[in-house]
């Protein structure tokens, strides 16, 4: 926690043995934070345990102690002055998430499955939940870090991984934590004071591009073709059968 406090940019951290979300948590938070609780930005909750973690498309977030659990909550005046831009934030903190993990495993290993999903070997590492709240953006991550995979649920098991066994090294959850706050206060200030380009950053770690994609805008409507990469707004680019088109939201479940 010194080491996070000591870098200056995030003002208070609170730490949870046991929550049931930091995102939930944040969410209180900020509710009582007029008056006389003002909250000093950017603010981080991090928890041990979670009880009913949520993640991206309303689905839960298997929480044991080995997964690295964090909510950053940042104000407007920490992102880029067009509010156009904001929307890019998921990318950009996915950026700032697979940059840590890369300095823990072979650097070129970590890539982003779009929008902000972070893999290694096919399997995910880290998955990002961004909400807003009174001009509050709300930064959730989930980072495994040494899983027990004797208890993770089947489905986990099958699809996902940890730093631990992606580089073979036990690693603690305090040292990813101090690697992650600062790659997210330097990937968010430079993508904020138009400093990165992490347009190219994420381009070159991109999991999808060339590869033909299911892509899922509803339930019942789905785009087979393929990826060509972000655009600059950080859409997804897809080459199907009757044109191009630039997708704003939905779900990769496919690709191959
Ligand atoms: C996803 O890939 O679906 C996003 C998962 C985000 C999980 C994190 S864990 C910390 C924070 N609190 C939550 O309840 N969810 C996010």
């Amino acid at each position: 926690m010194d080491a996070i406090l000591a870098d200056g940019w995030v003002q208070q951290i609170e730490w949870f043995p046991s929550i049931d979300s930091t995102n939930a948590a944040a969410r209180r938070r900020l509710a009582h934070s007029a008056g006389s609780h003002p909250l000093s930005l950017p603010a981080l909750w991090v928890a041990d345990r979670q009880t009913a973690g949520r993640g991206r498309l309303q689905r839960t977030w298997w929480s044991p102690e080995g997964c690295l659990m964090l909510t950053l909550a940042i104000g407007e005046q920490s992102l880029p002055r067009q509010a156009q831009d904001w929307n890019q934030l998921a990318l950009v903190s996915g950026l700032a998430v697979a940059n840590a993990v890369a300095s823990f495993l072979e650097p070129h290993e970590v890539q982003l499955k779009w929008p902000n999903d972070v893999y290694v070997g096919g399997k995910k590492i880290a998955g990002i939940l961004i909400e807003s709240d009174a001009r509050v953006w709300l930064v959730g991550i989930g980072l495994n870090v040494h899983l027990d995979w004797s208890q993770a649920p089947e489905e986990v098991r099958r699809r996902a991984t940890c730093v631990t066994s992606a580089s073979g090294r036990q690693t603690s959850r305090q040292v990813v934590l101090v690697e992650l706050l600062q790659q997210l206060h330097q990937v968010i200030s430079g993508w904020a004071q138009g400093k990165l380009d992490w347009h190219a950053a994420w381009h070159q770690r991109c999991l999808l591009t060339g590869r033909v994609i299911h892509a899922y805008l509803r339930e019942e409507q789905q785009i087979v073709g393929v990826c060509e990469g972000i655009d600059l707004q950080g859409r997804l680019i897809v080459r199907h059968e009757s044109g191009v088109v630039h997708l704003t939201a939905g779900e990769i479940r496919a690709w191959q």
